[in-house]
């Protein structure tokens, strides 16, 4: 079987601040998600910046990255069959106010960027997140 898939989710600073990581990760259990690898860190904002380089020329790049590097974050490895595309649909959409019922983001999102959680947006993607965070 080769369609078990490994994935980046990040808890972000405004979930981990309201204590939300227990939660969350129940979430992700609950759905048949298992967690291979994790790490609490704090990150400087230009390790923000290259996280999120694909975004640079956006203009909420720059608040993005701040945010990001403004506490501390959870990084994991999800790991499931189709663990990509299941954990967006998990997440829910990227603005809280459009995210469906019973997804993170409606249950936990505060803002467009205070949404709680970040994850890859493909297998490709996933494998450059992973190994932004795990390899050393
Ligand atoms: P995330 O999935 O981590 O990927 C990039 C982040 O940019 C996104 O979640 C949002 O938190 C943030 N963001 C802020 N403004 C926007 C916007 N207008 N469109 C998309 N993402 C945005």
């Amino acid at each position: 079987m080769s369609d078990v898939e490994h994935t980046l989710s990040i808890i972000k600073p405004d979930a981990v601040e309201r204590n939300l990581e227990k939660n969350i990760k129940k979430i992700f259990f609950d759905k048949g998600f298992k967690i291979v690898n994790e790490k609490k860190i704090q990150i400087e904002k230009n390790e923000a910046e290259r996280f999120y380089k694909v975004h640079e020329t956006k203009p909420f790049y720059n608040d993005l990255c701040s945010y990001l590097s403004s506490g501390p974050i959870i990084v994991m490895v999800l790991e499931k069959k189709n663990a990509v595309l299941d954990n967006r649909k998990l997440m829910g959409a990227t603005n809280p106010k459009d995210a469906d019922e019973g997804t993170i983001r409606a249950k936990y999102g505060i803002s467009i960027d205070k949404n709680s959680v970040h994850g890859s947006d493909s297998v490709e993607n996933a494998k450059i997140e992973i190994d932004f965070f795990f390899k050393d």
